[in-house]
This record gives C-alpha cells, structure tokens and sequence, in this order.
C-alpha cells in the first residue's frame, strides 16, 4: 500500500468519508499492531480533516488512558465516570456533543475545544477504547460524521 492518501479538494464530508474509507480500509489491511493501526488512523482523519485533535484512548486497568493522536498534548487518563469519554463508555454508543461548555463533566483538555465526538471501539461485545475528535468550532459534527467515524471503527476492530 502507498502511504500517499488522496483527498477531494471539497468540503463535502460526505464525500471525504467516502474517498477515505477505502483507503483506510487498505493501509490497516492484514496489519494486525493495535498502536500501528491507532496512529495511522489519527493521522489520516487529520489529513483529510484537519480536525484541532483526533486521538485514541483505550481501557488500561480501569480507566481511558492515552494512546495515538494528532494535536495539541491532552490528558493522559480518564476515569470511566468522567468527561466525554467517560460517559461514551459507559453508554457503549457515539456520543455528538455540539457545545462543551453545555455538557456536564466536560474534561477541557485545551479551552480552543469547541465541539467533539466520541466513538466507541468494540473487541468481543465490550468496549477497549474510543475514538475521539474535537473542533475549534462549535456544532462542527453531524450525523454524517458519526456514519464515517463509526464506519473506520468498524475497519479498525476487524483488525484485532
Ligand atoms: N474532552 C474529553 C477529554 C479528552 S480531550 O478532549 C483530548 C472528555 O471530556 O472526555
């Protein structure tokens, strides 16, 4: 596979998701390292989007810790009854938040977070881990992102 990515000259999401699905699908093909999958992940959502920060945290011994990302330094671990992540845990589902300031328990990582999304990653029913991405901007995510998110995390479990 070339690490070369081609991403439509639009703003269309829609349409990005659908040119970068594939590719995705492609670079984490029959490699079956966790960390190797995470990071290329990251830094493919941050090409074709250039979110403020993508990122991975995964479950280590009762709490979300760390792994991969794109961006600004964040924080290390998250306790599964707190923040975004917390909660997108808890409920196993994507959890679309419009504004930050609105969500009870928010961890503000950076005060340049506007918005985010969190989306759960599945191994044998239970979670191990969430994808999550932050805008600069408020109300930045819409279903559309949540489809093409959870598409790649669907990628990305077949792999483990
Ligand atoms: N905002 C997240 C914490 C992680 S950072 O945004 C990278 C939360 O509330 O869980």
């Amino acid at each position: 596979m070339a690490e070369t990515l081609v991403i439509p000259t639009t703003t269309d999401r829609k349409e990005i998701y659908d040119t970068l699905i594939p590719q995705i699908a492609s670079l984490i093909d029959g490699e079956t390292d966790l960390i190797a999958n995470l990071a290329n992940i990251a830094g493919a959502l941050k090409q074709a989007f250039d979110f403020f920060w993508v990122g991975f945290y995964l479950t280590k011994n009762n709490q979300l810790v760390l792994g991969p990302f794109q961006g600004p330094i964040a924080c290390t671990r998250i306790d599964f009854d707190k923040g975004v992540c917390g909660y997108c845990y808890r409920i196993q589902e994507t959890v679309l938040v419009p504004d930050v300031e609105q969500f009870p328990g928010h961890i503000a990582c950076s005060s340049d977070s506007k918005s985010e999304i969190v989306v759960p990653i599945f191994k044998d029913g239970q979670v191990f881990g969430v994808l999550d991405v932050d805008s600069n901007q408020l109300n930045d995510f819409s279903e559309t992102d949540k489809e093409g998110l959870e598409q790649i995390m669907r990628l990305l479990e077949k792999t483990v």
